[in-house]
């Protein structure tokens, strides 16, 4: 270590792999591409592509101690970036007693204590000695030795959650076989979660993506030839006329694939289905130390299927949008917490479910939330009126939530995809809750008052949620809800930047300039030119770099979005990671 030339990290804990790939790196001078039958790869060997761009090897994921995986990743850049796991589902222990070894017969085995872990299955026999190799391009391919051509598998056609330049997702019509990206389960786990990417198996010409392999919460919209009507940022000659994409669709009668590539080499840019169910075009940004979004779709987040489990409620705004429904606690905190939102909230207390006469007990209540788009999979009954609405609900055990707007909707099962409405829309929902979850209380009050005066009050109730809930929103402009990103007005950053009169450099995606916040820390914020995003997108994106900044060396503060103005506020580090290498080196060219 103490020969290395390795920044120290601020984040110890988990830089430690980061560092770890550095040092490695620097005397990494006998790092071969090529895996051998003569040489396994145990411990911390790597391969190395060509110009070193990718590593293959064991890596531990953040947050995960004693768990190993045999993947690719990023080698020169300072935040870890796996693009491809061997053995998603089987973690091993203990990387020096595991070894990864290519057969005669072509095929490479990764074995823990001599026990098959994972493997390929690749049927062909070869005659010549065989190699697996890891490319430029960050794919490993087995071929033999004495021919480049001669390709018997490929990491490509065996991809994770990660989507690179060069690589396609298909569909081959004569095997029926069909690349699916499959998003990690959580930030610490590659294991196969909810989320997936693939080519439409019914044979349209576009890509859809889906909750558990059954709903389909996304498309592409058929390909017209030059883009696909659902992702506007894929038009190259629309809004983005530099941009180093260049795009394929292919369907013919032997398979239906889409690609992508970049022109510009010193791009580096993946395309991923994350753990919260979007898919991300993201692009490293030197300058940055941090991948930044390109796009993501859909573009709100709370249009994923299922992203919050059951019994909770997905919101638009711009940070960690889930959060459990009063009377509901989270099933999986760990899982939540890395990410993966999926399992949802469970009752704190089992409802009464029997009526007034049951021995001692009171009967179930009911909880209103205001302004929401409604769950799925309502049903409709018959009641003339709200009280008749509540009451069928209450008389039925499994009937878990009603709503009335002049048709009585009821649910019968735990609650899927209630979100906040984000287009005005005044629906309510009533949440069936045990009577101790409700202690007597303002809301009781209002409640009952609600139901002698019908629906006028009604009416008032839904008025005042709705203020409420404006008020709400308002405070959270200002201090947001995980404390760490800021949301500045544009007058103050013009303030603290002197009018941005100190330029630092005229970067990737538009100007930098240095400031002082009033406790004198520094910053440096770039002024994003030419992003031609909406507000709601823009806050999702900065949300997205705002949960991944805790891995990156330079810290987003907050951001700006005011109008048409677009600012992004990092700390600046003036001998750190903002260096030489200082904006837009990077050769990024998007806008
Ligand atoms: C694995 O196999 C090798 C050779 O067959 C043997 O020498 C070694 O003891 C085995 N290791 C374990 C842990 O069984
Ligand atoms: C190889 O076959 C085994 C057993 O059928 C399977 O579990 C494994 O996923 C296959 N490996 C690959 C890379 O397809
Ligand atoms: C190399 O492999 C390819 C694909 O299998 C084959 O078409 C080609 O003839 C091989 N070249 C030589 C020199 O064997
Ligand atoms: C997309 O193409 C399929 C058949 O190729 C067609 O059935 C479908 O209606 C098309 N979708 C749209 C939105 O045009
Ligand atoms: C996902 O699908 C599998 C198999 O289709 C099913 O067994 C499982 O219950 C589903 N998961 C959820 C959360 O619905
Ligand atoms: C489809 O596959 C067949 C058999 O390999 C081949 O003859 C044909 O040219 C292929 N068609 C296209 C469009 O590539
Ligand atoms: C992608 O672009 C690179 C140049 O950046 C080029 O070398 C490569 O051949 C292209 N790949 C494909 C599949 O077109
Ligand atoms: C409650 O509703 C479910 C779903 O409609 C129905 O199957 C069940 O019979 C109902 N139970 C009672 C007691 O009405
Ligand atoms: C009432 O809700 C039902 C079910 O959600 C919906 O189909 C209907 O259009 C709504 N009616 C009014 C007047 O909003």
């Amino acid at each position: 270590m103490a020969t290395c030339r390795c920044r120290p990290p601020p984040l110890p804990s988990s830089l430690v792999l980061v560092v770890l790939v550095l040092c490695f790196h620097g005397r990494g001078l006998h790092a071969t591409d090529t895996l051998t039958v003569a040489r396994p790869l145990t411990g911390d060997q790597k391969l190395i592509s060509e110009r070193g761009k990718f590593a293959l090897g064991f890596f531990q994921p953040q947050g995960s101690t004693g768990r190993w995986y045999m993947g690719i990743w990023y080698n020169k850049i300072s935040v870890q970036t796996v693009v491809w796991v061997a053995n998603r589902e089987k973690p091993i222990s203990d990387p020096s007693s595991s070894s990864l070894s290519i057969l005669n017969n072509g095929n490479i085995i990764l074995s823990n204590s001599n026990l098959t872990v994972w493997s390929t299955n690749s049927t062909n026999r070869a005659s010549s000695p065989m190699v697996a190799v890891l490319l430029d391009t960050g794919n490993l391919v087995i071929r033999q030795q004495s021919n480049a051509s001669s390709v018997l598998w490929q990491s490509f056609d065996d991809i994770t959650d990660t989507w690179l330049p060069g690589n396609k997702i298909s569909l081959n019509k004569v095997t029926g076989v069909l690349e699916r990206l499959i998003s990690w389960k959580n930030l610490g786990d590659p294991a196969p979660g909810m989320f997936s990417v693939e080519i439409d198996p019914a044979g349209s010409d576009q890509y859809i993506i889906s909750w558990n392999n059954s709903v389909v919460y996304w498309n592409t919209g058929n390909w017209t030839g030059s883009s696909f009507p659902n992702m506007p940022e894929l038009s190259p000659a629309n809004t983005y006329p530099n941009t180093p994409y260049t795009y394929k669709f292919v369907n013919n009668e032997n398979e239906t694939y889409f690609t992508y590539n970049v022109t510009d080499d010193r791009v580096l840019s993946r395309n991923v289905i994350s753990v919260s169910g979007q898919t991300q075009s993201l692009v490293w940004v030197e300058s940055a130390q941090a991948w930044v979004l390109y796009f993501s779709e859909p573009k709100s987040s709370c249009s994923v299927h299922g992203l919050c489990g059951v019994n909770s409620k997905c919101s638009g705004s711009a940070l960690s949008s889930c959060s459990c429904l009063k009377g509901f606690s989270i099933r999986d905190p760990n899982s939540w917490n890395l990410g993966d939102q999926t399992g949802g909230c469970r009752r704190n207390v089992m409802l009464q479910c029997g009526s007034k006469s049951s021995a001692g007990g009171q009967q179930d209540r009911f909880y209103a939330i205001g302004s929401v788009k409604l769950p799925d999979r309502a049903q409709s009954i018959e009641a003339t009126s709200i009280r008749n609405c509540q009451l069928a609900c209450l008389n039925n055990c499994s009937c878990t939530a009603y709503s009335y707007n002049g048709t009585c909707s009821v649910w019968y099962s735990e609650l899927v995809n209630l979100q906040d409405s984000n287009d005005g829309s005044m629906d309510s929902i009533y949440i069936r809750l045990a009577a101790s979850e409700l202690p007597n209380s303002r809301t009781k009050k209002w409640w009952i008052i609600g139901i002698v005066a019908g629906g006028f009050t009604l009416g008032l109730v839904v008025i005042v949620l709705y203020f409420v809930r404006r008020r709400r929103r308002i405070s959270v402009t200002n201090h947001n809800d995980d404390g760490s990103l800021i949301t500045f007005k544009y007058n103050d950053l013009q303030f603290l930047t002197k009018n941005f009169s100190e330029r630092l450099g005229v970067g990737s995606f538009g100007s930098v300039f240095k400031g002082a916040l009033p406790d004198t820390t520094a910053m440096a914020v770039k002024k994003l030119e030419g992003v031609h995003q909406g507000e709601k997108q823009f806050r999702a994106e900065v949300s997205t770099i705002g949960t991944i900044h805790h891995i990156n060396l330079i810290r987003l503060l907050g951001f700006c979005s005011e109008g048409a103005k677009r600012l992004l506020v990092y700390e600046f580090m003036p001998n750190g990671s903002l260096d030489h290498h200082l904006f837009g080196s990077s050769g990024v060219s998007l806008s």
